[in-house]
């Protein structure tokens, strides 16, 4: 569900016609709907309820500021992954007794960061990396609460770059080193064991993996309490896949609180839960412009003005986004199959491959959808191009909320040795 709907033959964002920022702002740029960011958290807040339950945005799906802000408003707090990321939810204002800090390679500096800000958790991957974290607690005078990041050994994710819950898999402790981990840190200074965590993978469509690593979870929780560790929460990661076209049938938010229901009944622990893509991926889109129309033997290339270093996904995963005219186009209308392609010098530059799309010319602007998330997070300047603005719309009311950089901004950081000049 979002709000990107045609209105009298224009593609519209809640009430502002997408056509109109396309002119004000220029293509190509990022739009999020504000309705549908708020709808999502409070769709997954409402399948929670009567839980003890904390809905930790990832910030890596998406960290604009007024993203996050906008998130914060409807009780989220955020998953972080490091120190930029940290900073980013507590200027969004959110308490750090809402933030999370995962990933497997903290620094140093990013632990003490996050302990003097008074983080709610700390989830470790690795032996080494408890020892630092409680060094640098000692150091601090203060204790870090810490759920070990467990390795189920379970495997899930829309594709292989994405699933991380296998045992090959550089993420988490392995299974069998848990236990041994969490006897160990009854005798560091500088953390304490407060919770059990694991992620699984991304764009996870079925519940049966999640279930069976869930579950595998909640028997280390209570043979850990069963060993004397008073435990107070499970984080059970994000990981819930949307829909990116017809057909994509992912379970639902219900579905999915249901089962963690039913995992964790009667444990009496707070549930932590990491959601990114299923709050941001379908409130985004990116709009671009039509360059050229270029016949090729075998098909036609419409090279459109957005490139894979503004939205990386295709190139990466081989994901799939729809797309759609800006004008709409009635269904009677004859479709003409494309590549559409951006202005990189690289073959994997290809937002899709064969599309069925309405003739489209030069000027004409499309939108790319389900872009809210992994979107222009992972955007770069590559070919020395721009980041793309974004642009956050309310109601009929639209603000850009990162705008694009000048050429000079480009190369600010950029400095010419003296030998050179
Ligand atoms: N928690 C942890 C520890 C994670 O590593 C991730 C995502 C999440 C939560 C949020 O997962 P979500 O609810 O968004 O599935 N760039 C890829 C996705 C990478 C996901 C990385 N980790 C993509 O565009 O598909």
């Amino acid at each position: 569900m979002h709000h990107f709907n045609y209105r009298d033959g224009q593609l519209y964002c809640e009430g502002v016609d997408l056509q109109a920022v396309a002119e004000a702002v220029g293509t190509p740029f990022y739009a999020y709907s504000s309705a549908t960011l708020c709808r999502h958290a409070n769709v997954i807040a409402d399948a929670f309820v009567g839980m003890d339950c904390l809905i930790a945005f990832s910030v890596k799906a998406n960290g604009n500021l007024a993203v996050l802000k906008t998130l914060a408003s409807q009780g989220c707090g955020a998953d972080v992954v490091s120190g930029g990321e940290l900073e980013r939810a507590l200027r969004a204002g959110i308490p750090a007794d809402r933030i999370v800090f995962s990933g497997v390679g903290k620094t140093r500096d990013e632990m003490a960061l996050a302990l003097n800000v008074g983080i709610h958790q700390f989830n470790v991957e690795s032996a080494a990396e408890l020892a630092a974290l409680s060094a640098v607690g000692a150091e601090l005078d203060r204790v870090a609460p810490v759920a070990l990041r467990v390795n189920p050994d379970v495997a899930a994710g829309g594709h292989p770059n994405i699933s991380t819950g296998k045992s090959g898999d550089k993420f988490g402790v392995p299974w069998s080193d848990a236990a041994g981990l969490y006897e160990a840190m009854r005798s560091m200074p500088g953390v304490e064991a407060v919770g059990v965590d694991v992620h699984i993978g991304s764009q996870i469509d079925a519940l049966g993996p999640m279930k069976l690593a869930f579950e595998k979870v909640v028997g280390m929780v209570r043979d850990l309490e069963a060993q004397g560790h008073k435990l107070s929460r499970i984080d059970l990661g994000g990981g819930l896949g949307i829909p990116y076209k017809d057909g994509d049938a992912p379970a639902s938010p219900k579905a999915y609180a249901d089962m963690i229901r039913s995992v964790t009944d009667g444990l009496g622990l707070q549930v932590i839960l990491e959601p990114g893509r299923v709050i941001a991926g379908n409130a985004g889109i990116l709009v671009s412009e039509v360059l050229y129309e270029k016949p090729a033997p075998d098909r036609t290339f419409l090279i459109v003005d957005a490139g894979m270093n503004d939205l990386m996904r295709p190139a990466l995963y081989q994901a799939h986004h729809d797309i759609m005219p800006l004008q709409q186009v009635s269904e009677d209308m004859p479709r003409l199959t494309y590549d559409v392609v951006g202005p990189i010098c690289e073959s994997t530059d290809k937002f899709s491959t064969k599309a069925e799309l309405p003739q489209l010319g030069s000027g004409q602007k499309i939108a790319i959808m389900s872009a809210g998330a992994y979107g222009a997070v992972l955007a770069n300047q590559y070919n020395a191009r721009p980041l793309v603005p974004e642009v956050l719309i309310k109601d009929d009311e639209f603000d850009v909320i990162r705008r694009r950089p000048s050429f000079e901004e480009m190369v600010m950081l950029e400095e010419m040795p003296d030998w050179l000049d």
